[in-house]
């Protein structure tokens, strides 16, 4: 067996034939396991977890550290998708004699090592192959050195695969047969070379492996404000990833492959690939594996990968791997309006706020209150006030003061979390004094818990609690959210302020399905509620008026049309019956949401782009607040919001800014 093992390693080396044995081991494998910065820790993190089963990646890690849920969820899906393909494969060629798999780029990929040890492989042949100088790093570690000894069915080339001559020298020497039915695998491989170089692997594997299915998985979107961090990211490592400046999104991705001599091609974003490809109960087991509170950043992680795969008329047929009937999350495209454009202005003299997840709530004209929320250094416990002065903006903190004052001028906060194990059902209110006019940095703020009596709701966050007046009382009407253990809720609760009691209310009517992330305007002496995310974490399109009767209130259906791009995570407010609908994340369009403008009178809905050219860094509207200044929406204020970019970093969005709501309400949509 050591004869088979230097065998290959001479010969996979074609440049450094007898280096690679004899080379210093302990320094090498010191580089090797020096890549904690690589998706190796990530993947050993997320298999530690209970994510998926992979006893070998461990080898290749100094020690498994533990990764935010985020990046977990985020190399299961990774590590699923592949996964998928692999063994569709396997089960479409089960009646082959000779089967391989063509890992380019694999790295320290434990592909083989944890399909053997599956018992999944099956005969089938595996070569990967890397440059000469990593293949040789992988062989000086022991681990793998061990097993690797004891297969049969286990090759590493080290070669260039942007060399299509070698390539094929190399592998045939190797014993790779090119007519038998072959999966190539290239897993974040060949964004990183230039796009002539990628799209001559694609055409050289198309070219030789006649009975092949290529697999690949790399980045897409780069132009939205996610893909621009994500762009950087890789920019400040020196490691540019450029397909996708040309093959920006699934289709131009799939139209690639059918170019470069592939007859068959399906590629579907990794949203698609879970909500589709996924059965509920995997998705169930992985949701529930650790607490988990950020579906922003993961959704949008999701829309930024794709997995694809192309076949030739071969054994394999594409629809094999993706025997995807109808999609649940169907691609959509947003009715964007022709004109006009919102554009966003930088507030003038505005102070920087970077937090995610704040409450705010206008306190008096040109004073807006913002508490709670999460900024660089961590959750954030005091309030803070913004005060449009002659000369611009400012922020002020404020100090708890002795609680005087009339209730109802100020704010009712309700609900909220520490961490997602520890929401609270604690009421505060916050009472208001202006102050003297000349000087408005003299505000002042009281904060105190409200007692209540009756049966309130249970402890909660990413609710909406609204004030509505209803017979000449003021109510807070709490709807949605989640618990920790409650992934989404439907209840509705009304509080009393004048009395401080959780009153019963009769409400008839078809209530809205479970949410979180939704949003709740006053309007017509109730409210409106708009979409969120609903059961199994999907983006609802749905609109609900919580209309006033003379014995309580009656939900009612809006009908809308075009239904919108479903999303979660916006705000919106009413202006003359308009529901203006501001950012947020949907999976089912390309792009970011911009201003949804729906007639609250006709249901009609229209998407209005937001024109962004002014902020010269990435604008993320989620997690973000949003108040209006005045009625006629000539000045709506955007604070805060962004959040992780996966572990390409945190992005917060850097200043409030301003938009002119004007022009799209004069219109008669
Ligand atoms: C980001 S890693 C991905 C590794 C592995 N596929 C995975 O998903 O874990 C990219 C790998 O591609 C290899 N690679 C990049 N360009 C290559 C080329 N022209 N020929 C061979 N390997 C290449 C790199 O050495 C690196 O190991
Ligand atoms: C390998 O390198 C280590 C540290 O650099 C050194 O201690 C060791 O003696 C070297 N081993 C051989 C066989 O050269
Ligand atoms: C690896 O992790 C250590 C400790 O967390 C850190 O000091 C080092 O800079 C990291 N190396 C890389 C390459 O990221
Ligand atoms: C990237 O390359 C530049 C120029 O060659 C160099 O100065 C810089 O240190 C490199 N950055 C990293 C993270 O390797
Ligand atoms: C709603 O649509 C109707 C019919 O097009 C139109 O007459 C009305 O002005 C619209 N409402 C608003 C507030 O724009």
């Amino acid at each position: 067996m050591c004869t088979r093992f230097r065998f290959c390693a001479s010969l996979l080396f074609p440049q450094a034939a007898s280096t690679c044995v004899r080379n210093n081991a302990s320094k090498q494998q010191e580089r090797v396991q020096g890549t904690n910065d690589s998706s190796v820790v990530s993947k050993v993190s997320a298999a530690a977890q209970g994510y998926f089963h992979d006893d070998f990646l461990k080898h290749f890690v100094c020690k498994v550290s533990r990764r935010a849920p985020l990046i977990n969820r985020g190399y299961y899906v990774r590590w699923k998708a592949v996964d998928h393909c692999l063994k569709q494969f396997f089960h479409a060629t089960q009646s082959c004699s000779r089967r391989q798999i063509l890992s380019l780029g694999a790295g320290f990929d434990s592909l083989y090592f944890r399909l053997h040890a599956e018992g999944a492989l099956g005969g089938v042949t595996v070569f990967e192959v890397d440059f000469p100088e990593v293949a040789r790093l992988i062989l000086s570690n022991p681990a793998f050195y061990a097993v690797f000894i004891r297969s049969g069915h286990y090759n590493l080339i080290g070669v260039d695969v942007r060399k299509e001559q070698e390539v094929e020298v190399t592998l045939s020497g190797a014993g790779l047969q090119w007519d038998a039915p072959t999966l190539v695998l290239s897993e974040v491989v060949l964004t990183y070379m230039e796009t002539q170089w990628s799209d001559a692997v694609i055409g050289w594997a198309a070219k030789l492996l006649p009975q092949s299915v290529f697999v690949m998985y790399e980045q897409i979107h780069p132009d939205d404000p996610f893909g621009r961090v994500m762009q950087n990211h890789f920019l400040k490592l020196n490691s540019t990833i450029h397909a996708l400046k040309q093959y920006p999104d699934t289709v131009t991705q799939t139209q690639r492959f059918i170019q470069k001599g592939w007859e068959k091609c399906v590629c579907l974003d990794m949203n698609q690939f879970y909500f589709d490809l996924l059965l509920e109960d995997e998705r169930q087991r992985v949701e529930g594996l650790e607490p988990f509170d950020e579906f922003e950043e993961w959704n949008q992680k999701c829309s930024h990968y794709f997995i694809l795969t192309a076949s030739k008329d071969s054994v394999v047929e594409v629809h094999v791997l993706f025997s995807l009937l109808v999609s649940s999350i169907p691609h959509m495209t947003p009715q964007w309006a022709e004109r006009p454009t919102l554009v966003i202005q930088p507030m003038c003299g505005s102070p920087s706020i970077e937090a995610v997840g704040m409450a705010s709530a206008v306190l008096a004209p040109g004073i807006i209150l913002l508490t709670g929320g999460c900024g660089r250094s961590g959750r954030d416990t005091t309030a803070r006030v913004l005060i449009k002065e002659k000369d611009g903006w400012k922020c002020a903190c404020v100090e708890a003061h002795g609680d005087k004052g009339d209730l109802i001028s100020g704010a009712v906060l309700f609900g909220g979390r520490t961490s997602p194990l520890n929401p609270t059902d604690s009421v505060g209110c916050v009472t208001f004094d202006p102050g003297n006019e000349q000087s408005q940095s003299a505000v002042k703020l009281s904060f105190r818990n409200m007692v209540c009596t009756g049966t309130g709701p249970k402890p909660r966050w990413r609710h909406t609690s609204t004030l509505i007046c209803y017979k000449d009382k003021t109510f807070l009407f709490v709807f949605g959210g989640r618990t920790e253990k409650d992934p989404v809720l439907a209840d509705a609760h009304f509080l009393c302020l004048e009395d401080k009691h959780w009153t019963e209310m009769t409400v008839v009517g078809a209530v809205p399905e479970a949410r979180h992330s939704h949003s709740a305007c006053p309007y017509g002496g109730g409210l409106v509620i708009f979409g969120g995310l609903g059961k199994g974490s999907r983006p609802l399109c749905d609109a609900f008026y919580l209309r006033p009767t003379s014995s309580g209130f009656c939900w009612e259906t809006k009908n809308l049309h075009p239904p919108p791009v479903p999303r979660y995570s916006h705000s919106a407010h009413v202006i003359n019956e308009k529901l203006v609908v501001v950012g947020g994340v949907w999976l089912q369009a390309d792009g970011v949401p911009g201003v949804a403008v729906i007639n609250l009178s006709t249901g009609s809905c229209v998407e209005i782009q937001l024109d962004t050219s002014s902020v010269p860094w990435p604008l993320m509207l989620h997690s973000f607040c949003c108040e209006l200044l005045d009625s006629e929406g000539s000045e709506m204020v955007l604070i805060g919001g962004g959040g992780n970019c996966f572990s390409f970093g945190t992005h917060l969005n850097l200043h409030p800014i301003t938009v002119d709501l004007r022009p799209v309400l004069c219109n008669s949509y």
